[in-house]
């Protein structure tokens, strides 16, 4: 498929549930691909993937929600624990640290690249599941789950939570989006 075309199909996908339109392993293989193949800067590979299904995906939805203390609402939490799973993104600081300890006049940026490549591999895995027919949205309930979600899937101390992105089958597709002026944002001089 065309970037153009994964680009367009790509949505922010709430209605979502636990039927997988493929084997899981398929998609996992696809997130493992993905993670190897996108670029960071300084070839840093700061970025760390981890993938909650089943009995995990609902002890993290719940998790989260007990979290807010009921100030997200349940049919919210809910909709993302439909889900067949979700990925958690990381960023893991300590490469972080060593690529400022090694280019000192390059240190303030290590902590900007690692983000910018985090972006990089959201936006490639969330077009990709769409490619095989899941949808899937990006979520932050970081910084203020970050201890709990460490805590219950023994997550490295020096990874950084940077998104959520619960993914399955999808139940409806969102409205089309309006058309914009692109002119507005894009100058071709
Ligand atoms: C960096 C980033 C952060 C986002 N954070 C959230 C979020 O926390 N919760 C959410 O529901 N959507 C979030 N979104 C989704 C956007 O709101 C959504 O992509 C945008 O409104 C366009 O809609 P579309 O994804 O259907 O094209 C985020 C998107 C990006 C790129």
């Amino acid at each position: 498929m065309k970037i153009i075309d994964s680009l367009k199909q790509r949505r922010s996908n709430y209605d979502i549930n636990k039927n997988l339109p493929i084997e899981e392993k398929v998609v996992f293989d696809f997130i493992k691909e993905a993670t190897e193949l996108v670029p960071d800067a300084f070839n840093m590979k700061s970025s760390r993937v981890v993938v909650v299904t089943k009995e995990n995906q609902d002890l993290l939805w719940d998790k989260i929600y007990e979290v807010f203390n009921g100030q997200v609402p349940r049919e919210k939490i809910d909709g993302f624990k439909n889900g067949y799973g979700t990925i958690l993104y990381f960023v893991d600081n300590n490469v972080v640290k060593g690529l400022q300890e090694q280019f000192p006049p390059y240190a303030p940026k290590f902590i900007e690249w690692s983000k910018q490549s985090a972006g990089m591999l959201e936006l490639s895995i969330w077009s990709g599941l769409k490619e095989l027919g899941i949808g899937a949205s990006l979520q932050h309930y970081n910084p203020v789950i970050d201890d709990a979600v460490k805590d219950l899937f023994s997550i490295p101390e020096s990874y950084e939570l940077n998104a959520q992105m619960p993914f399955g089958g999808i139940n409806s597709e969102p409205s089309a989006k309006e058309k914009e002026d692109i002119s507005l944002r894009v100058t071709i001089l």
